[in-house]
């Protein structure tokens, strides 16, 4: 199976012409990539990037939102619901980073029905889930725990049979890796990707510091599908080694 690599820009960078630069240049590092690409500009943006991309005849290089809200339209300030994104052309959300959990005190509860509405309406969701530092300094068990415990949350109610399992897609994120530089060891991100599958029987992705030395550490399993990168997916050089690396 070819790897998917999503590219999570956060609120990254400063300005429309910047973002259809780093949108160009993502697209141009794509080429020839067998696997999927999906890029993840911030909200302000996004409706520019999916313009461009619709004149793109690039079909492996998609776009996705870095959120997604749990209502189609209403009074709901500054939210955006999947409906919106899907008219734009978005295929993606993800959904539950761990910076929205902290950041914004996103629950298990608000982020389960993100999930079941965005799944609804036909949008594929990555979820993100992963444990804080002091539950992974209680050792690898203690996280597996942690992880089931927020899959069994975030993903209550939720059932995909068939072609429809692959609109799922879990990335494995422990949160002390993200932006940090350290990146977890591939012998525990392949264990915990192997918690994951069991339970949820869908693609999961490793999250947390990749970059291009280290994308084939993880994609080397065929138990990790891809990765969602973030820092690295703001630098084209950067990223594209990753893209080629992840071909494997
Ligand atoms: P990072 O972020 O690659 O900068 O560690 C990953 C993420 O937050 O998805």
């Amino acid at each position: 199976m070819p790897k998917l690599i999503a590219a999570n820009w956060k609120e990254n960078p400063r300005t429309e012409a910047q973002a259809a630069k780093l949108y160009r240049a993502t697209v141009a590092a794509a080429r020839k990539i067998k696997g999927e690409t999906v890029i993840c500009p911030p909200f302000i943006f996004l409706e520019k990037i999916a313009a461009l991309h619709r004149r793109s005849k690039n079909r492996r290089v998609v776009i996705g939102a870095q959120d997604v809200f749990w209502k189609e339209r209403g009074p709901f300030t500054s939210e955006v619901g999947p409906r919106m994104l899907k008219r734009l052309g978005v295929k993606y959300a993800i959904i539950g980073h761990s910076e929205r959990r902290k950041w914004l005190h996103e629950t298990d509860a608000m982020i389960n029905k993100k999930v079941k509405l965005a799944l609804a309406d036909g949008l594929r969701v990555i979820l993100c889930v992963g444990e804080p530092l002091a539950i992974r300094k209680k050792g690898i068990n203690a996280a597996k725990k942690f992880v089931e415990g927020q899959l069994k949350k975030d993903l209550a109610g939720v059932t995909l049979t068939g072609a429809k399992k692959k609109n799922l897609i879990v990335a494995y994120e422990p949160i002390w890796a993200i932006g940090t530089g350290r990146n977890d060891t591939p012998d525990d991100a392949l264990h915990m990707a192997r918690v994951i599958r069991r339970r949820t029987h869908t693609r999961v992705l490793y999250g947390g510091s990749v970059n291009g030395k280290n994308i084939g550490d993880y994609v080397q399993y065929k138990e990790i599908d891809g990765a969602l990168v973030g820092g690295a997916s703001t630098k084209p050089n950067e990223f594209k080694k990753i893209l080629w690396k992840a071909q494997i």
